[in-house]
Parts: C-alpha cells; sequence; structure tokens
C-alpha cells in the first residue's frame, strides 16, 4: 500500500516522540513492502513563532491533501500562564478538526497487565481494564457561539447538537461494540441540559438497528464515579466533546501513565492519530517522553487502513518492550532508557513479529491484539 503521511511534531515533546513512530512505520514498509511517504509541517507555538499562525496555511493544505496525519503535541508554557493571549497554539488542533472533519476521536484505555501497579488505583480494580471512548470531537461547547460581554464581566459558551452530529459518531460507536463485547455507555447530562436529552432520544432510536448491542445511559457524574471503581465494566463510552475529553484524561490515569495511550479522530476523508499526552515542556529535549502513546497512534493509523497485521506487529513489539522491561522511566523509575533507545528496540522487534507473537500468547495473553 502507499500512503502519504504528514507529519505535524507541534511543540514540546512532540517531535521527539513522533521521531520513534517513524521508524516503526519505516520498519513496517520495509517488513511489509509498503511505501509511505512523509511530509513534515510546522504547527503549534512552534509555528507561531515563524509565521504568527498556529496553523499556517501551507500546513492545513499539505493535511487535506495526506492520506492520514500523525500528529505529536501541542501547547507551550508561555500560553498556558498567559489567559490575555489572543492566539493559542491550541487553536491549531481546534481548527484542524473543524476544517477536516474529524467528528469521531477514538482513544481506546487499556491495562496493560505487566503494569497494573502503576495505577494509582489498586490492581485488582485495574485488571481487565479494556474500554473505548469514541468522543464527539466537531460539536458542542467547544465549537458553539462564544460570548463576552463589552465591559468583560459576562461570558457564555453555547453547547450545540444537530441530530446528524450526533447519529454519525454514534453509528460509528455501535459498529465498534458490536465487534467488541457488545455494549455502549452513552454518558451524557440528560437530567439538565437539553443537548444531552436529544443525545439521549437519537442514541437510543439508532440502538434499534443495533439489537445485539446493550445500551446503557449514564450521567457524567456517576459516570466518573463508575470508572474509579470499576473500570473493567465499561467497553464502548460514546459521549458528547467536553465529557469526552475530561473522562479520557482519567481514563489514561486509571491505566498508570499518559505516555501510553493512543488515539484517531477520524472523518470522511481524513484522519489523524496522535498521542492523549499533551506537550510535557519540562522533559522537552531531554531524551525521557515515553514513546509509546505515540507509535501506537501510528499502529491505529495502520488499522485505519485496514492493515491490521503491521498494526499487530507493531503492538506486539511494543508489549515485548515492556516484558522486556525496555521502558522510558515514568513506567520503571530506575530505567536508563531513553526515548530514542526505546523507539529503536520497538521498531527493530517489528521485524521480526513471529517471534513477538509468541511472546504475547506466553506472557501477555494479549489474544487478538487489536487496539480497539
Ligand atoms: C485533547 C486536548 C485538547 C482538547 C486541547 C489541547 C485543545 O486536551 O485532545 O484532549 O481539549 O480537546
Ligand atoms: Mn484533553
Amino acid at each position: 500500500m502507499q500512503l502519504k503521511i504528514a507529519l505535524l511534531g507541534g511543540d514540546g515533546i512532540g517531535p521527539e516522540v513522533l521521531a520513534q513512530s517513524v521508524k516503526c512505520l519505516k520498519a513496517i514498509e520495509e517488513t511489509f513492502n509498503h511505501r509511505f511517504t512523509y511530509i513534515e509541517a510546522p504547527v503549534g507555538a512552534i509555528a507561531m513563532s515563524g509565521s504568527g499562525q498556529p496553523l499556517p496555511d501551507s500546513t492545513l493544505k499539505l493535511c487535506r491533501e495526506a492520506d492520514a496525519i500523525l500528529f505529536g503535541a501541542i501547547g507551550a508554557l508561555e500560553y498556558d500562564n498567559n489567559p490575555e493571549a489572543k492566539v493559542r497554539p491550541e487553536q491549531a488542533l481546534l481548527k484542524l478538526r473543524k476544517e477536516l472533519g474529524l467528528f469521531a476521536n477514538i482513544r481506546p484505555v487499556k491495562i496493560f497487565p505487566k503494569l497494573a501497579n502503576n495505577s494509582p488505583l489498586r490492581e485488582e480494580i485495574v485488571m481487565g481494564t479494556d474500554l473505548v471512548i469514541f468522543r464527539e470531537l466537531t460539536g458542542g461547547i467547544y465549537f458553539g457561539e462564544k460570548k463576552i460581554s463589552s465591559d468583560g464581566t459576562t461570558a457564555s459558551d453555547v453547547c450545540e447538537y444537530s441530530e446528524k452530529e450526533i447519529s454519525r459518531i454514534a453509528h460509528l460507536a455501535f459498529k465498534t461494540a458490536k465487534k467488541r463485547r457488545k455494549k455502549l455507555t452513552l454518558v451524557d447530562k440528560a437530567n439538565v441540559l437539553e443537548s444531552s436529552r436529544l443525545w439521549r432520544k437519537v442514541v437510543t432510536e439508532i440502538g434499534r438497528s443495533y439489537p445485539e448491542v446493550t445500551l446503557e445511559t449514564l450521567f457524567i457524574d456517576n459516570a466518573t464515579v463508575q470508572m474509579m471503581m470499576k473500570p473493567s465494566q465499561f467497553d464502548v463510552i460514546l459521549t458528547e466533546n467536553m465529557f469526552g475529553d475530561i473522562l479520557s484524561d482519567q481514563g489514561s490515569v486509571i491505566i498508570g501513565s499518559v505516555g501510553l495511550l493512543p488515539s484517531a479522530s477520524v472523518g470522511i476523508d481524513n484522519a489523524m492519530f496522535e498521542p492523549f499526552h499533551g506537550s510535557y515542556p519540562q522533559a522537552k529535549g531531554k531524551n525521557i517522553a515515553n514513546p509509546v502513546a505515540s507509535i501506537l497512534s501510528a499502529a491505529m493509523l495502520l488499522q485505519h487502513f485496514g492493515l491490521d497485521e503491521e498494526a499487530n506487529a507493531v503492538v506486539s513489539a511494543v508489549y515485548k518492550s515492556i516484558v522486556k522491561k525496555v521502558v522510558t522511566p515514568d513506567i520503571l523509575g530506575s530505567s536508563k532508557y531513553g526515548t530514542d533507545y526505546v523507539g529503536d528496540f520497538i521498531s527493530e522487534n517489528i521485524v521480526d513479529s513471529d517471534e513477538n507473537r509468541s511472546i504475547n500468547d506466553e506472557n501477555i495473553g494479549l489474544g487478538k491484539s487489536t487496539i480497539i
């Protein structure tokens, strides 16, 4: 297969972790005989220091033309600490999502059994966690009308959803649930919000055409509690933009490191893949950032194009790095391995994927290691 991949490293640790994913994609090309071309483009604070724009037109154009986008991270301390800043790096990400119509953000949260004791929760609570969040990404309060009064003392952000926006992501979530453990939890605040009541109505109707999937509803406040008490009860979670933002961060902390989790943002014509984590500017250039979230995002990219065997080879190599304790210090405090070394180890182990598969079966019980 030939793929044109836009590489948007962005800020902080973004470029360093992205470089490890590219190593892995190159190993996939070599092993499975594909041809990927990579084109780098600036985004975020780093782009602002050049063109003044967090998302230069040339970057957006490249993303539109590419088959997929691999994204690093976005955000810089000088903007986080300045509420007065009119232009912010994060605007690039929001604009990319909107302009490319990336309406479905898919965030799998799966425990690595070997790392369960890294979780702040007790091991018996987190074991068995294997859920996937479908977060609506181009609507709701993020994109509704924003107002501030002329004296600056009153402000509002509107949370608006249409049936169409709800139904297109709901179908994706139901289809995924059908292939997994056949349970879908809609998270909303239907006891208070009109927009949530619309979500319930639309999702309940769509649920009738997926009779094999059990639909459950939870209010967001209760959902956060349930996620801490028994994360293994969830299979597919479907929710609107802001609830999904919050719930997915909560999910990442449950599995013990924010440096492990990938995500995909998909639309009709485009797809973007990026780690859950932010730009972690304190670690920039120190060769300590965990590249696994980015590498697994590359695996999701492969899976998106139906390259399941290739995606599994990446996932297997990641598991091997964990079994062999070739991990960054966020996973194992005493580890002497850096971002680069872990990236080399994983990419080199992609080549011999048969050996990796047997490691999975024996030591991890990963079974069919599809990511979502
Ligand atoms: C995320 C991030 C973004 C969001 C920020 C950086 C705008 O937190 O992808 O979860 O809120 O969607
Ligand atoms: Mn977030």
